[in-house]
């Protein structure tokens, strides 16, 4: 079972690195499918691949859009490490990840019987958790948390008085918008402090940047049919940097909305749809701004197109 195989990173990822890293041997059906034109940034690629290797906690934290619940799901992938995503927005509770006692029948008779919840199954099944929107987590869910952190993954469940060991191959991950600062701006609503001795148990910390931009356009060339011409893949050289204006606009607190690479995704989608530049502006991203903010947006737009919005050619007549 713990047989593992030595691969050398540079094969595996593309990227210029000495690191060797473990590959499981078995099959497992919890491994993510590999996505085969996922590009891996050397540095998040290394931190990712610490984790797996040298059982490190890792907290990728940053923009939203910006891959960090898919690099650690595509390292996983190629790693054939089984690995699941626990999403911690609000919803989920204590009783989720712990478990809860459950009525069941046994000889005909009502016993009551303790229900794992999906943590201690994880814990015990040698599998990498990736704790999805980790500052978005419940104070109760952040006090489970917290335990499992600090004693190096071993869960105590109060409930049956038992202490779960993990298994070797268990790894924790976790990604979030904020740093666990909370966010003055209100844009990651949901978003809490996080504690900062819980923040302390974290071993590697990361911030995970947006792709450069030739990288970003060279994606979605290849997802996107419809871009392979010179025109074409120079048309999305555009979009990714009218989506760079709105991420720098976002960041100096111009605007509030940005186009993450989903976004652009869309964009480029809805332009071989509607065959129609701005509408496919309007219908991806436009329609998500505030009203306030569109003089903005519409010059960003004007700016890399050389082109306005309708709604501004009219006021640019009148002025
Ligand atoms: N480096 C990358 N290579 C390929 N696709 C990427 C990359 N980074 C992000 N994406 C794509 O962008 C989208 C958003 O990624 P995701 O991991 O969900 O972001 P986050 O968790 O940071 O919000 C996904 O569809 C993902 O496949
Ligand atoms: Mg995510």
């Amino acid at each position: 079972l713990n047989s593992k195989i030595n691969i050398k990173a540079s094969d595996l990822f593309a990227i210029d690195s000495d690191f060797e890293v473990l590959v499981l041997p078995d099959e497992n059906e919890l491994v993510p499918e590999i996505d085969n034109k996922y590009f891996f940034d050397k540095h998040t690629t290394e931190a990712i691949l610490a984790g797996f290797k040298f059982n490190m906690r890792v907290l990728l934290h940053g923009l939203h859009g910006s891959g960090k619940s898919t690099h650690i799901e595509q390292i996983a992938a190629r790693l054939n490490w089984p690995c699941i995503r626990i999403n911690l927005d609000g919803h989920i509770t204590r009783t989720d990840l712990i478990g809860r006692d459950a009525i069941v029948i046994q000889n005909e008779k009502q016993v009551t019987e303790f229900k794992e919840g999906i943590l201690p199954w994880a814990v015990k099944s040698g599998i990498a958790i990736i704790l999805d929107e980790y500052d978005a987590a419940r104070p109760d869910v952040m006090f489970v948390l917290q335990r499992l952190l600090e004693n190096n993954g071993k869960l105590t469940l109060i409930d049956t008085s038992s202490v779960i060991t993990p298994h070797p191959n268990f790894r924790i991950f976790a990604t979030s918008n904020t740093i666990g600062l909370g966010d003055s701006r209100g844009i990651y609503s949901g978003t809490n402090l996080i504690n900062q001795a819980q923040m302390d148990r974290w071993n590697i910390v990361i911030n995970q940047q947006y792709l450069p931009l030739e990288k970003e356009a060279s994606l979605i060339i290849s997802k996107v049919a419809g871009y392979e011409s010179d025109a074409g893949k120079n048309l999305v050289l555009q979009m990714v940097e009218l989506a760079r204006l709105t991420r720098n606009g976002f960041t100096c607190e111009d605007i509030s909305c940005l186009m993450s690479p989903r976004t652009v995704l869309n964009f480029a989608s809805n332009n071989i749809i509607f065959n129609d530049l701005e509408i496919a502006f309007r219908l991806s991203y436009l329609n998500k701004c505030e009203d306030s903010e569109k003089p903005i947006i519409a010059e960003y737009y004007q700016r890399v197109f050389n082109q306005q919005l309708t709604e501004f050619i009219k006021e640019k007549k009148h002025a």
